[in-house]
């Protein structure tokens, strides 16, 4: 029986009013509220307060990516607004992944953790290719998840394909998986994706799930369906 949900809701909606009565009808079926670029960008970092306030972890997915000195400025303010996690892409190298965690650490005084984003869950091997990188997916996130974990990342954004090979490189970092889909939804613009269950089978700790349901009819109901349809295997409810 699941005891704590693994579900990370992305609110990718239009406005803060939106996010914030989406997250608290679907409060009993999550474990954690993402905010993501269109929120931040449009109604600004306060819609990141508002859902603290709603007493669950939030993730602020900024998927900060610029030079050291500029990444750790915005990691100290988006520290400072009581979010839990806060990602930065890995591709920006070693020392601008420690800006970003230190000026994380000093903004919210220890609480927040650095999640790198790997290889976008959007994108294939085509894509890859195309701006002339030869390594697979695969590949990829596995130097990048060393260079995450060296940096001192809490944890890594991966698709569900590549936990296995995070789990063998860099098993102290966090999970998170986006890229999920249930049974006969529609992939959207991702690429890379699985089912809840296979990517919680695969090492997954936290499974970011937006459009099954912020784009369900009910997304209330979308969410419970979801959480009811997980077998968590022991240990990951003790989260
Ligand atoms: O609607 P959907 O379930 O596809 O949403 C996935 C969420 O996860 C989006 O908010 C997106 O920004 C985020 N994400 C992703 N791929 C990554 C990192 C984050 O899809 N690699």
């Amino acid at each position: 029986m699941v005891t704590s949900s693994p579900i990370i809701v992305a609110l990718d909606l239009s406005s803060a009013e939106e996010a914030v009565r989406l997250a608290k009808a679907v409060t009993p079926h999550v474990g954690a509220f993402k905010v993501g670029l269109g929120l931040l960008h449009g109604a600004g970092p306060g819609v990141a307060t508002a859902l603290v306030d709603l007493g669950k972890p939030v993730f602020a997915d900024a998927k900060l990516h610029d030079i050291p000195t500029q990444v750790g400025a915005a990691s100290r303010r988006l520290g400072r607004l009581g979010v839990r996690w806060v990602t930065a892409h890995v591709s920006g190298g070693e020392s601008m992944l420690r800006a970003a965690q230190e000026g994380l650490s000093e903004g919210s005084g220890g609480y927040a953790g650095l999640l790198g984003v790997t290889v976008l869950t959007s994108i294939g091997q085509s894509d890859l290719t195309a701006v002339g990188i030869a390594n697979t997916p695969g590949k990829l996130v596995s130097k990048m998840a060393k260079v995450a974990a060296a940096a001192g990342c809490e944890g890594i954004v991966c698709s569900p394909q590549e936990l296995a090979v995070v789990g063998t490189v860099a098993p102290e970092l966090l999970r998170v998986t986006p890229g999920v889909r249930p049974q006969g939804a529609g992939k959207g613009d991702q690429t890379r994706v699985m089912t809840p269950q296979q990517a919680i089978e695969r090492g997954a700790d936290w499974l970011v799930v937006g459009r099954p349901i912020t784009g369900a009819s009910d997304p209330v109901a979308a969410a419970a369906a979801l959480v009811a349809s997980l077998e968590i295997p022991q240990g990951v409810e003790d989260r």
